[in-house]
Order: C-alpha cells, then sequence, then structure tokens
C-alpha cells in the first residue's frame, strides 16, 4: 500500500542510474513532508553520503580530500579571518551537508559548470561559483584557486555528483531553492515581524544576530554584521522566502503559509547587513550599476517601508577590514567578443 504510493511520487522523474532504494526512501519522505513531487522529465538524484564514501573504491588519499572537502563545508568557521568573516558556514543555508533538494543542493553546479553566469556576467569555473559564495554569503575572500582547500570543497561537490551526466539536458529536481509563487498581498515588514518574533527568534534572536553558547555559534545571524553580505543570493527576497518556506523554523519546513514567508524574507532583508563588496562608494550608484542582474531583486539601495531608512547607505564591511577582491578572474576571454 505505502509502497506503491511511494513509487507513485517518482513517477516519470528521470533516476540517475544505480540509485538505491534506500536513498530513493529518503526523497520519498521529502514528498510526504509536503515538498513539492518530482515533475515528469526532472532529474533526480540522491547524493552519496560520508558513509558511501568510507565503503567507495577510490583512493584513500582522494577520499581523506573529499572528507577534508566536508569539513570545510560544515565547519567554514575554521577560515574565520582568513576566508570568512562572518557567523556563517557554507551548512548554514545548504542544509543536510549541502546534500538536500529544495536547501540549495551544492552538486548540481559540479555538473552544469563551466557556464555563463547572469551575476557576473561571464563563463564562470567551479572553482569560481564557490568563490562567489565566500565572498557574498561568508563576507570573505576565496582560498586560491587550486589551493588544498579549493581542490577539497570542489572534490566534495563533484563526489556529491557521482553518477550525474555532465551538462544534464533536464531539469534538476530541488536544485538552489525553487521560487514560490507570487504572494497575494504584498510582502509587509510589520506581519513579517510578528512571523519573525513569533517563529524565529527563539533561536535566531531578537536582533538578528543569532546564538552563541560555548564561544562557537549555533545559530547563525539573518542579519548584522555576523550575517552574509548586501550581495548574496540570499538577500534577494524571492530567494530568502524560498530558503524559509522549505527549510525553516529549523525541524519545521513547510510550516509557514507562502504568505508568511515572504512577510518574513521581506523583514528580514529590510534589515542591515555588510556592504556589497562591489560597493562603488555611493549606494544608490551601486544598485543601477548592479540592478539588472541582480538587485533589482533586493531592498538594497532603497528605502526601508517601515521608516524610511535608505539600506545599505553605509561603507560598513563587518568584521572585514577592507573590500577584499570579489571578481577573481574578471574580465574573461575579451578576445572572443565581437
Ligand atoms: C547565506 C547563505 C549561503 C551560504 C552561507 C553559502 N551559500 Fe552557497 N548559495 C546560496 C544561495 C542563495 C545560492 C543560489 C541558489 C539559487 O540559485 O537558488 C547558492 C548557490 C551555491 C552553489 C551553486 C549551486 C547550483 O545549483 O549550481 C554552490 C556550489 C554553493 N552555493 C556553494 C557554497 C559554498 C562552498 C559555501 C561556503 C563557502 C556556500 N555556498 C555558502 C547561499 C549560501
Ligand atoms: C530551532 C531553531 C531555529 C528556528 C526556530 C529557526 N531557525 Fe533558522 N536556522 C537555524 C539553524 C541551526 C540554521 C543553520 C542551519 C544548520 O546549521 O543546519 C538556520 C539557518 C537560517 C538561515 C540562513 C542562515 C542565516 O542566518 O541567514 C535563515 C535566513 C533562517 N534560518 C531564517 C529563519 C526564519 C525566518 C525562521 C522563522 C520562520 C527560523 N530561521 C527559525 C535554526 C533555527
Amino acid at each position: 500500500m505505502t509502497i506503491r504510493r511511494k513509487t507513485m511520487a517518482l513517477a516519470g522523474a528521470t533516476l540517475v542510474a544505480g540509485i538505491s532504494l534506500a536513498a530513493l526512501a529518503e526523497y520519498e519522505t521529502l514528498v510526504e513532508l509536503g515538498y513539492p513531487a518530482p515533475r515528469e522529465g526532472e532529474l533526480v538524484h540522491v547524493p552519496p553520503t560520508m558513509q558511501d564514501l568510507d565503503e567507495a573504491d577510490i583512493h584513500p588519499e582522494l577520499k581523506q580530500v573529499i572528507r577534508r572537502g566536508h569539513d570545510l563545508f560544515t565547519n567554514t568557521q575554521q577560515l574565520r579571518g582568513e576566508n570568512v568573516f562572518n557567523d556563517m558556514n557554507c551548512s548554514s543555508c545548504h542544509l543536510g551537508e549541502g546534500r538536500l533538494p529544495f536547501s540549495g543542493p551544492v552538486w548540481p553546479a559540479a555538473v552544469t559548470l563551466p557556464d555563463f553566469r547572469g551575476k557576473n556576467q561571464h563563463v564562470n569555473s567551479l572553482e569560481e561559483r564557490l568563490a562567489g559564495c565566500f565572498a557574498y554569503s561568508m563576507n570573505g575572500a576565496p582560498p586560491a584557486y587550486g589551493s588544498d582547500d579549493m581542490l577539497a570543497l570542489s572534490a566534495y561537490h563533484q563526489w556529491l555528483a557521482k553518477g550525474v551526466p555532465m551538462y544534464p539536458d533536464q531539469p534538476i529536481y530541488g536544485r538552489g531553492f525553487p521560487r514560490l509563487d507570487e504572494p497575494e498581498q504584498a510582502p509587509d515588514y510589520a506581519r513579517g515581524e510578528q512571523v519573525y518574533l513569533e517563529q524565529c527568534a527563539i533561536c535566531h534572536s531578537k536582533d538578528g544576530s543569532g546564538h552563541y553558547q560555548d564561544g562557537k555559534y549555533v545559530f547563525p545571524s539573518p542579519w548584522g554584521d555576523g550575517s552574509n553580505n548586501w550581495g548574496a543570493g540570499i538577500s534577494r527576497t524571492f530567494t530568502m522566502a524560498s530558503f524559509i518556506k522549505y527549510n525553516m523554523p529549523l525541524g519545521q519546513p513547510m510550516s509557514l503559509t507562502d504568505q508568511e514567508a515572504w512577510d518574513v524574507a521581506y523583514y528580514i532583508n529590510s534589515q542591515e547587513r555588510p556592504q556589497d563588496p562591489r560597493y562603488t562608494g555611493d549606494v544608490r550608484e551601486t544598485r543601477e550599476r548592479f540592478e539588472a542582474t541582480f538587485h533589482k531583486h533586493t531592498l538594497y539601495g532603497t528605502e526601508r517601508q517601515h521608516d524610511g531608512t535608505l539600506l545599505g547607505d553605509h561603507a560598513n564591511m563587518g568584521e572585514k577590514k577592507e573590500m577584499l577582491p570579489w571578481n577573481l578572474g574578471v574580465p574573461r576571454f575579451e578576445d572572443l567578443k565581437d
């Protein structure tokens, strides 16, 4: 009975060869929790676990490097002061060690890059994609391309993509933070604040500074100096709304209505955070420059609904001492342009 229902949820999806039944069950549980089921023709991949790595028939040294990548991904704070200048780990936003659908699973990058990226308007490698999350989401600076840390992180991403064809033609099930339908009512600051205080502040604290315990961050900061900067993908309201709907409150994903998710996303993204590293010295000018490729989706450089404050109008970079390079490798292939 249950088995038949379970199998039906994934009917029509293209499964990656060699997928185990146990792994499949992992996704069936998500569908039962209320996550969308795969659509006809979508590519479904359940990434291998660290236990699968232990058992894999690959060189022991490669295993060590992949483990190192996993360790950097889940405890990125070990790079604090050098590559990371906020309270985040990669896994603060990419839940389930970067494996979970609807939680920005990271393996799709390993099979779709190099590719053109709208945000920086050129073809990006996997390393450059990782560098992007360092520069914006971690308010930091990437480890050097080709360094041990970059190699370890790349290896972890590629390991998670094990078995998926390169440049797949099908859309990928649960990639990114799939966009919610537009809200019925325009997102509202006061309603968002209420959701935040009732359902989020207990872990993330009323002032958005997260929660420290024994000198370690247990709950990351959704805004303020410990958070991602204004250039990070999650500062787009639609991305924040989807992240929240599919992942928060922790342990109760899918429990907010879409409207609540939009409202609380709007509230969080109406708070201050470190400056966008692309800052020109003038917030309105910076917004305009990156409006089409990014800021049309953020509240950066606009007046806050609640009190008219001009958001992002400051030179605060959080813990960083200087604007660190955000765009290594740009521009590229100028000679190919006509
Ligand atoms: C503050 C939240 C946040 C943190 C922290 C974060 N990321 Fe991301 N990451 C995102 C968002 C948002 C996206 C874009 C997802 C989308 O397009 O819907 C993304 C996308 C990615 C992708 C591309 C996935 C794809 O589908 O192509 C990779 C790879 C990635 N991140 C790696 C990392 C790594 C490595 C770190 C740590 C160094 C990290 N991220 C830290 C929010 C974050
Ligand atoms: C039970 C504690 C808990 C509750 C309640 C909770 N969160 Fe989280 N939240 C977390 C943890 C822990 C993470 C990091 C994920 C991880 O490390 O597994 C996180 C990550 C986040 C992030 C991404 C990282 C950052 O700090 O920006 C956002 C945004 C966020 N939560 C928003 C919310 C919102 C909005 C609510 C309320 C609707 C909420 N959370 C409720 C524990 C909680």
